[in-house]
C-alpha cells in the first residue's frame, strides 16, 4: 500500500520549473496590461506635504500616477484590512490610504504605465514633500520602552532558586533584523476579465487568504475575484500575509479598468515584513550534577507602531527541559518600522538560539560534555503544559547525531583543535518545533481508466507539496503516480488556510488519506452491485485498492478492477470533498504535546590569523514522525541548515537610525550563504512512530531544519576559539574584539 509514502520521489513539478513552464505571479501574460511602479517614502514618520506627479504624467506612455489623493475606493473599518494571519492586536497597514507615512519604504504613490520601464522612469519624477517628524527604530536606545504582553505562565518562583542555584549563567544574546529574500520578487498581475471581475496571480503562501482580504478590502463578491498562485520562489513566512503590492496591482486594475502588473523592486522587498531584532536574556542555575532549578527567559522585539507581531521566543525553554523552576516575558518595542513578520520557525529560531548558546556556556561552566547536560534535563514530558508527547525521539538524535559527527572524538578544551593553520571547533544544540496541523479540505476525482486529480485551495510554497499530494493519492487509490494531476493554488478550489507554520504536508496528507477512504467505500458499493461479486459481505475496511483495483486484504484473489465497479455502479467517474478529521479522532486537544525535535552538530574551522569562519559539516538528527518524501524532506531540513548558516555568520539588516531606513537593500550587502559558504550537510531521520497524532503519523518539515542549527554553530566557534560571541552575526570583526 505504500509505494510511494516513505520513499524520495523526485518532484513531479520538477521539469516545469526546470524547462520554465511553470509560471509565477509576474509571468502571466493578458492583452493590453499595463504596468505598476512604485515610490517608495523616504522618511520613517510624519505627513505627506505635497506629492508632485506632473512631471511623471508628462511622460508618454504613463497612464496615471495614483497616490492617497486620487486613489479609487478602500475600505475604512480596521477590520476589513485584517487578514486571517494579522496580529490581534492593531491596525493593519493600508497603502495609499491617507497621508501618514509610518515607515520608512512606505508606498507613498504607484505610476501605471504602458511598459515596465516607463513606469520605473516616471517614478523617479515624483516628487514628494513631507512634514517629517521624529522617529525611532533603534532597538537598544529603545529596550527601556518594551511593553511586557501578559502571556507568561512561570513555575515556582525561578528568581529565588536562580539565586540560590550553586552554578549560574547569565547572559544575553541578540538576533538582529533579517529578511527573507526570497529568490522570487513580490509580485502580483490583477487580470481585468470585464464587468468588474478580477483574476489576481498573486505571490502569496494563502490564496483564499488573499481573496478574502482583498473582497473586505475592495468590498467585492467572493465570485467575482479569483486568486491563483500555482508557484511559489520561496516564502519563508513572507507570503503569510498579504502584501501591499497585491492591493496596489488591483487598485491600479480598478482605475485603469484593465489588467495591471506590479512587481516589486529587491530594494522595495526591505520594505515588507521581517524577523524581528531581539534582545534574548537567560538565566540558568543549575546543581553540580546539572539538573536545572531555574530557568529565565525574557525577550525584547521590535514590531511597527500599528500591530503588535509576536511570537513565542521564550517558551521554549521551559517546554524543552526539566527545571523545578522556569519564567518567562516576552516584550514589545514599538518602533516606526512595518510590522515584523514570520520567517522561518518564527520564535523558535530566535528564542532556541539564546537557550542553546546558553545551555552550552552552562556545560562550560559545569565542566559537562553538551549533549551530556542536555541528557541530564532530558524531560519525557511537555514541561510547561505538563503533558506527554505523542511521540519524541530527541534522545535518539542525540545518540545519531552525535555518533555520524563523531562527538565522541571531540576534546573539550576550547583551542585544543587544529587543522594547519585553522582552529577547529566542535559544537551542538537541541531544536524543537511544534508539529501543528491545520483543517485542509481535497476533492479527488478518480475515473474509471484509472486517472485521477487531486484538487485544494493549498499552496506549494516550494516545499514539496504538489509531489506529497501526488504520493499520497497514488498509495490509497493503488494506482501509479503519473496518472494522478494535482491542482493547487487557487482561491476557487476546496478550503485551505495559508501555508506555514510547517503543517500543510501532514494537513493536507491526511485530508488526502481522508477522501480516498469514501471513494474507497464508495467504489466497494458500487462493486457489490455486480451478482455474486467478488467482493461481496466486504467492509470498506476489509478492502483496499491497489493496482487498479479493489482487492480484499485477507484474500488477494477477491478483486475487482476499479472500471468494472464503475461499470456496475453506472458511472465513469468517482468524486469525493472531504476535509481532514484531526479532531477529535486523532488528536485532542490537551491530552498530548506535538513537537518535532532535532540535534545539530556543527563543524567550523577558522583561520586564526584573519579571524575568516567555514563551516565545514553540519550534521542534522531529525525526529519528526513518518517521513513521506526521503528527497523533499531532506531537501527542506538541509535548505534549514543553510538558513541556519546565514543566521550564525551573515544575514542582518542595518538600519540607518539617523533616517530610519535600511542600509544595506540588496543582496549585495545584506550577506546570505552563497554555495562557497556551504559545505557538508548530513540529515539524518530518526525513525519515530506516532499512532497519536494522525492516521499516517506524520509531522511536519518545513521550520525545524533551521531550529538549533546558528546556536551549534555558535557553540563551535567558542569551542575553536575560546571567545563567546552573543550578537549574531558572528563576523570576523567581533571575533577579533
Ligand atoms: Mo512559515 S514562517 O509559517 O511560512
Amino acid at each position: 500500500m505504500t509505494t510511494y509514502i516513505g520513499t524520495a520521489t523526485s518532484r513531479i513539478d520538477g521539469i516545469a520549473k526546470v524547462t520554465g513552464t511553470a509560471k509565477y505571479a509576474g509571468e502571466f501574460n493578458t492583452d493590453g496590461l499595463a504596468y505598476g511602479a512604485v515610490v517608495a517614502s523616504t522618511i520613517a514618520k510624519g505627513r505627506i506635504a505635497r506629492i508632485d506627479v506632473s512631471e511623471a504624467l508628462r511622460v508618454p506612455g504613463v497612464l496615471d500616477v495614483l497616490t492617497h489623493d486620487n486613489r479609487p475606493k478602500l475600505a475604512e473599518s480596521d477590520d476589513a484590512w485584517k487578514d486571517d494571519v494579522a496580529p490581534e492586536v492593531g491596525k493593519p497597514f493600508r497603502p495609499l490610504y491617507d497621508d501618514k507615512v509610518v515607515f520608512n519604504g512606505q508606498p507613498v504613490a504607484l505610476v501605471l504605465a504602458e511598459e515596465w520601464e516607463i513606469a520605473r522612469f516616471a517614478a523617479s519624477l515624483v516628487q514628494v514633500e513631507y512634514k517629517q517628524e521624529p522617529h525611532a527604530t533603534d532597538l537598544h536606545a529603545h529596550r527601556d520602552t518594551a511593553v511586557a504582553l501578559e502571556r507568561a505562565k512561570p513555575r515556582g518562583n525561578a528568581d529565588k532558586a536562580f539565586a540560590a542555584a550553586p552554578v549560574r549563567h547569565e547572559a544575553e544574546y541578540f538576533i538582529p533584523t533579517e529578511h527573507h529574500n526570497p529568490m522570487e520578487l513580490y509580485a502580483s498581475t490583477a487580470v481585468w476579465d470585464g464587468g468588474g471581475k478580477l483574476t489576481v496571480y498573486d505571490k502569496t503562501q494563502g490564496v483564499q487568504n488573499v481573496q478574502r482580504y482583498l473582497c473586505k478590502v475592495f468590498e467585492m463578491k467572493p465570485d467575482d475575484l479569483r486568486v491563483m498562485s500555482p508557484f511559489m520562489g520561496g516564502g519563508f513566512g513572507s507570503g503569510l500575509r498579504p502584501q501591499y503590492q497585491v492591493v496596489l496591482a488591483v487598485l491600479g486594475a480598478k482605475a485603469l479598468e484593465r489588467s495591471v502588473r506590479l512587481v516589486l523592486t529587491r530594494q522595495q522587498m526591505y520594505g515588507l515584513g521581517y524577523r524581528p531584532a531581539t534582545i534574548e536574556r537567560l538565566r540558568l542555575g543549575a546543581k553540580a550534577d546539572g539538573t536545572l532549578d531555574a530557568i529565565s527567559h525574557e525577550a525584547i522585539a521590535i514590531t511597527s507602531r500599528y500591530e503588535d507581531f509576536a511570537r513565542n521566543d521564550t517558551g521554549w525553554s521551559g517546554l524543552l527541559y526539566k527545571s523545578a523552576t522556569a519564567a518567562y516575558v516576552h516584550k514589545l518595542a514599538r518602533l516606526d518600522l512595518p510590522t515584523a513578520a514570520d520567517q522561518r520557525a518564527p520564535g523558535a529560531a530566535t528564542g532556541v538560539y539564546a537557550l542553546e548558546c546558553a545551555m552550552d556556556e552552562l556545560a562550560v561552566a559545569l565542566k559537562l560534555d553538551p549533549v551530556e547536560l542536555r541528557l541530564r534535563c532530558y524531560s519525557e514530558r511537555d514541561q510547561n503544559e505538563d503533558l506527554p508527547y505523542s511521540s519524541k525521539q530527541l534522545r535518539e538524535c542525540y545518540r545519531q547525531g552525535a555518533e555520524a559527527f563523531g562527538w565522541s572524538e571531540r576534546n573539550p578544551a576550547p583551542r585544543s583543535m587544529r587543522d594547519g593553520k585553522e582552529l577547529v571547533g566542535w559544537g551542538m544544540a537541541t531544536g524543537v518545533w511544534e508539529a501543528l496541523q491545520v483543517p485542509v479540505t481535497t476533492r479527488i476525482t478518480l475515473t474509471a481508466n484509472g486517472h485521477a486529480e487531486v484538487a485544494s485551495a493549498v499552496s506549494d510554497i516550494g516545499t514539496g507539496t504538489y509531489t506529497v499530494m501526488a504520493q499520497v493519492a497514488a498509495d490509497m487509490l493503488g494506482v501509479p503516480i503519473d496518472n494522478i494531476s494535482v491542482k493547487l493554488g487557487d482561491s476557487s478550489l476546496p478550503d485551505s488556510p495559508v501555508e506555514g507554520g510547517s503543517w500543510m504536508a501532514t494537513s493536507v496528507a491526511h485530508a488526502i488519506a481522508v477522501t480516498t477512504d469514501a471513494i474507497r467505500a464508495d467504489l466497494l458499493q458500487y462493486a457489490q452491485r455486480q451478482p455474486n461479486s467478488p467482493v461481496g459481505g466486504l467492509t470498506a475496511d476489509d478492502v483496499k485498492l491497489t493496482n487498479g483495483a479493489i482487492v480484499s486484504k485477507k484474500d488477494p484473489s477477491r478483486t475487482v478492477s476499479l472500471a468494472d465497479a464503475m461499470r456496475h455502479g453506472g458511472v465513469e467517474r468517482v468524486e469525493q470533498t472531504k476535509a481532514n478529521n484531526f479532531r477529535p479522532d486523532f488528536f485532542t486537544p490537551g491530552s498530548h504535546a506535538h513537537n518535532t525535535h532535532s540535534a545539530v552538530f556543527a563543524e567550523v574551522k577558522i583561520d586564526e590569523q584573519l579571524g575568516v569562519i567555514r563551516v565545514t559539516r553540519v550534521v542534522n538528527a531529525v525526529a519528526a514522525g513518518r517521513i513521506i518524501n526521503l528527497k523533499t524532506g531532506a531537501n527542506q531540513v538541509s535548505g534549514g541548515v543553510v538558513w541556519g548558516i546565514g543566521m550564525a555568520l551573515h544575514e542582518e539588516t542595518s538600519v540607518d537610525h539617523r533616517f530610519g531606513r535600511v542600509m544595506n537593500a540588496n543582496i549585495a550587502e545584506y550577506h546570505v550563504p552563497v554555495h562557497a559558504d556551504v559545505h557538508d550537510i548530513k540529515v539524518i531521520f530518526v525513525d519515530e512512530k506516532d499512532d497519536e497524532i494522525n492516521p499516517l503519523g506524520l509531522k511536519g518539515l518545513g521550520e525545524i531544519g533551521i531550529v538549533g542549527v546558528a546556536a551549534a554553530i555558535a557553540n563551535a566557534v567558542y569551542h575553536a576559539t575560546g571567545t563567546r560571541v552573543r550578537d549574531l552575526p558572528i563576523t570576523l570583526d567581533k571575533l577579533r574584539r
